[in-house]
């Protein structure tokens, strides 16, 4: 007996310094992977089909956007791009402050390989500024 309520005990302290250990990204991060259970409907219940449609067919997600449209450049480094991961090559960048880098995500960099949106024209303005903080967050 003593010894289950100890283990129960020992439980809840682990929990509890988990809990308190969290970042606030980690805690947000957590908050948007587990929120999409939340919304699940049952099958035939239409009464929430229409927030099931719109969770389902919603923007991409940084990543999504980076593997399917920038990848072809910034994993290469073709015609200059900097390279995902690379801390140096981003360095300089994340320098000009976030703005910056979301603008040159959505209208490119004048005179380079880095086009409007890197190319990818059913992009919404919104997915490409997750890809850019996807690469940016990837690269420092
Ligand atoms: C055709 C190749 C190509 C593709 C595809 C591409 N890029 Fe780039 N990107 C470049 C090049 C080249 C540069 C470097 C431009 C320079 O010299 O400053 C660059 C630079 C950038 C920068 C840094 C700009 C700055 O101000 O320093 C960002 C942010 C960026 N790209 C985002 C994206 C995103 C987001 C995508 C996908 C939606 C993408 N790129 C797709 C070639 C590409």
């Amino acid at each position: 007996m003593t010894r289950i309520a100890l283990s129960i005990l020992a439980l809840g302290m682990a929990f509890g310094a988990f809990a308190t250990d969290l970042t606030e990204a980690q805690r947000a991060d957590i908050e948007q992977r587990i929120k999409p259970v939340g919304e699940s409907c049952l099958v035939g219940d239409t009464s929430c089909g229409g927030s099931a449609a719109a969770a389902s067919s919603g923007p991409r997600s940084g990543e999504e956007v980076y593997n399917s449209a920038c990848m072809a450049c910034h994993a290469t480094g073709a015609a200059g791009a900097p390279v995902y991961g690379n801390v140096e090559a981003w360095a300089e960048r994340i320098a000009k402050g976030t703005d910056t880098l979301h603008s040159s995500g959505l209208n490119g960099v004048a005179g380079t390989g880095m086009i409007a949106k890197g190319g990818c024209m059913n992009c919404s303005d919104e997915e490409v500024i997750a890809a850019v903080d996807y690469m940016v967050a990837g690269s420092q």
